[in-house]
């Protein structure tokens, strides 16, 4: 088993993955992940969450290696999706005087996740909730919507640490020495991200707690400067930009748009921007770029026209930036196209549907090579992209 410290009488007994191809078949995980579990040893026993299924079999040994002979008293579920509840069934056979906690909405779905019968062990929490098991008392705080609808926190009073689900999670296995806010925060605008409002209400509800560490589902444990973590989780989930700085996210087929965007940055940089962070979004990942995104304040689109309409990886990217509630940023838009230019009015059309988006001037339109007139464009876009 991994030694990971938590605490005397709290063991970490999740285990890492560092085989699987794409997290929720969708993001690449260089660095593997984590599925976090945890077990609280009093006089009653209680487990915080289980794992996916790929992993249960080491985690089990780690969960029964922990106990150490004793029974297990207590499940409590945080979040129901498979990559935290493919352990139940087993430990429910394993431990059959254990009792299930969750909420409502978690046995509202329990059985469409594991079909079994849980009748006479489960204990409903509301808001606000104990649980007392020896000298820890657990305290229930609802989180819907961070990121599905029966997600909860724990506070553990006496320890002062917080179970935070998904919330605080990393891509990355627990051995993986990196940086916490860049994988953390790829992981939340991809996969909490449109739900900066219920994240804003979670925050308000554990911000007096006075919390001393935060143990999430996914990632590191996080024990010191805590801080840090929460105002980064505040910034993100109120859409503020986090740095000064221009992402350009671009596409091209045969290399004209690349040639302008390689030229914008240059101008851009003569202009004093701070920072200036370039995609390819059909070769770089697209988490990334969305990642990049909501990280700076301004951003830059440029797609040739494609049979009249927009590069594929252009549509895919504005659309989820689009889904996951991008807003208060400024955004300028360069088109290319050999004979009807229709990139730019496409990528219009999408970013004005989001919120409190504002379209810098001018939108360039270059003619398959880029031209004298269109590097005076692109001097303007900076200039009105960088004005404050
Ligand atoms: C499959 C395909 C479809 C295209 N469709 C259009 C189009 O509908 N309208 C247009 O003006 N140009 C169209 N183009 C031309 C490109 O937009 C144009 O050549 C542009 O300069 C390519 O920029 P790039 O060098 O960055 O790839 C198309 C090109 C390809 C390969
Ligand atoms: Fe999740
Ligand atoms: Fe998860």
């Amino acid at each position: 088993m991994k030694k990971i410290e938590i605490s005397k009488s709290i063991k970490y007994v999740g285990v890492d993955d560092k085989t699987l191809d794409l997290f929720e078949s969708q993001y690449i995980i260089p660095n593997g992940v984590s599925y976090n579990s945890y077990l609280i040893k009093d006089e009653k026993n209680l487990l915080m969450d289980t794992v996916d299924k790929r992993k249960t079999e080491e985690w089990l040994e780690n969960v029964t290696k922990a106990l150490e002979n004793e029974k297990l008293d207590y499940l409590v579920i945080s979040h129901l999706e498979p990559d935290h509840s493919a352990g139940i069934k087993i430990l429910m056979e394993e431990y059959p005087e254990m009792k299930i906690v969750g909420n409502k909405k978690t046995f509202d779905m329990f059985e469409q996740f594991l079909n079994v019968d849980f009748s006479n062990r489960n204990v409903v929490v509301e808001e606000g909730d104990e649980l007392n098991i020896g000298t820890h008392t657990l305290k229930f705080f609802m989180a819907p919507m961070v990121h599905w609808p029966e997600v909860m926190v724990t506070f553990e009073q006496t320890e002062k640490i917080l179970f935070t689900a998904d919330g605080f999670g990393k891509f990355g296995a627990l051995d993986t020495d990196e940086d916490w806010a860049c994988e953390a925060r790829r992981y939340y605008f991809n996969i909490v991200g449109k739900y900066g409002m219920q994240v804003q209400q979670l925050l308000n509800k554990v911000v007096n707690l006075e919390v001393k560490m935060i143990c999430p589902l996914h990632g590191p444990i996080l024990k010191e400067n805590l801080e840090y973590y929460i105002n980064k989780y505040d910034i993100w989930s109120k859409y503020e930009p986090e740095d000064d700085g221009v992402f350009i996210a671009y596409n091209s087929i045969h290399g004209k748009t690349k040639e302008a965007v390689e030229k914008l940055a240059e101008i851009l940089k003569q202009d004093g921007a701070k920072k200036v962070s370039i995609s390819d979004l059909a070769r770089d990942d697209m988490a990334e770029a969305i990642e990049d995104a909501f990280r700076y304040d301004k951003l830059i689109v440029a797609s040739p026209t494609y049979d009249a309409g927009l590069f594929p990886f252009m549509e895919k990217f504005l659309r989820h930036l689009k889904h996951k509630n991008y807003q208060n940023r400024k955004v300028g838009i360069i088109e290319n196209g050999s004979w009807a230019p229709m990139a730019g009015k496409c990528m219009e059309s999408i970013i004005k549907e989001m919120k409190n988006v504002e379209i810098c001037s001018p939108i360039v339109t270059i003619k398959t090579t880029m031209d004298e007139k269109n590097i005076e464009d692109l001097k303007e876009l900076s200039k009105n992209i960088l004005a404050k």
